[in-house]
């Protein structure tokens, strides 16, 4: 049987509400599930939340100070974690409902730190510590499509289509129930499939995209209904999924992955 927890004195009732009070905002809460997903440099997580980047470390500082997060530094980049897993699964159950939220030791995030300054060309390189790299991984890449989609109107792109009707019926066929994970990859720019899966009521949307400018377009196209949408900024080729997927989308992506290496990623 559950005991009540006993009386509490005034100063423990003051760090609970301090507690509630820097929990209790927008971006914070915003960066949190940002975070929950896994660690992330200030630059990733700035992508995800799209609040301007003095504002996130400002937000970031106040969480630290209440330890809820934390950072691990590595040349110039500062790798932010979640330092109160439990803390934190508990917020996300009451925002998202079941979610699940990675949980990385600061030794892990050290280690992984260590190999991405291996492997850094320079300070300025602003891939996320966090991240695995490979020497495969694509500056090019990230460059070639974020200057795709800075260029290039939604007309002017040769793959867009305003509803992907291939797509809707793979959907009609599945009959997945609407709470089934779902994950667009390579879904940036002015894709429709996130938003087809939106209209069809699916709950747990994830679109993933090399491009940062891809995943702007995407957002905009969907206006208020991209806050329903998890945003995954990485590499197909590095990336490694922190939860399932009932169901991985492509369209017009995986042909672009043409080495053996890429492949085989
Ligand atoms: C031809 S567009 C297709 C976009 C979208 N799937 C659609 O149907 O409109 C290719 C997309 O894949 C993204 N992309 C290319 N290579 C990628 C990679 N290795 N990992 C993740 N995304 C990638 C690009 O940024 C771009 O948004």
């Amino acid at each position: 049987m559950k005991t009540v927890p006993g009386p509490m004195s005034n100063a423990a009732w003051r760090e609970k509400t301090e507690l509630l009070r820097v929990l209790g905002h927008p971006t914070r809460l915003a960066l949190l599930t940002a975070l929950a997903d896994g660690p992330k440099c200030v630059g990733d997580v700035q992508e995800l939340v799209a609040v301007r980047q003095a504002n996130v470390s400002q937000h970031l500082a106040v969480l630290r100070r209440e330890k809820i997060v934390d950072w691990h530094e590595s040349g110039k980049l500062r790798c932010y974690y979640i330092a109160r897993p439990a803390l934190v699964k508990a917020l996300m159950a009451f925002i998202a409902g079941d979610y699940a939220v990675v949980q990385r030791s600061a030794e892990w995030v050290r280690a992984s730190a260590r190999t991405h300054a291996a492997g850094a060309k320079s300070s300025r390189d602003r891939t996320c510590a966090c991240q695995p790299r490979t020497k495969s991984a694509g500056p090019d890449r990230v460059a070639h499509w974020n200057r795709v989609y800075r260029a290039k109107p939604d007309a002017d792109l040769s793959w867009y289509q305003d509803r992907t009707p291939l797509s809707a019926k793979i959907l009609d066929r599945l009959a997945l129930p609407l709470t089934a994970p779902v994950i667009d990859v390579g879904g940036g720019g002015p894709a429709a499939f996130a938003g087809e899966l939106l209209d069809r009521g699916f709950t747990d949307v994830s679109v993933l995209d090399v491009s940062a400018a891809g995943l702007q377009r995407c957002r905009e196209r969907l206006g208020d209904r991209a806050r329903q949408v998890h945003w995954l900024r990485a590499d197909i080729t590095q990336f490694t999924p922190r939860r399932q997927y009932d169901f991985w989308h492509d369209r017009a992506v995986f042909h672009f992955l043409t080495t053996a290496a890429d492949r085989a990623a």
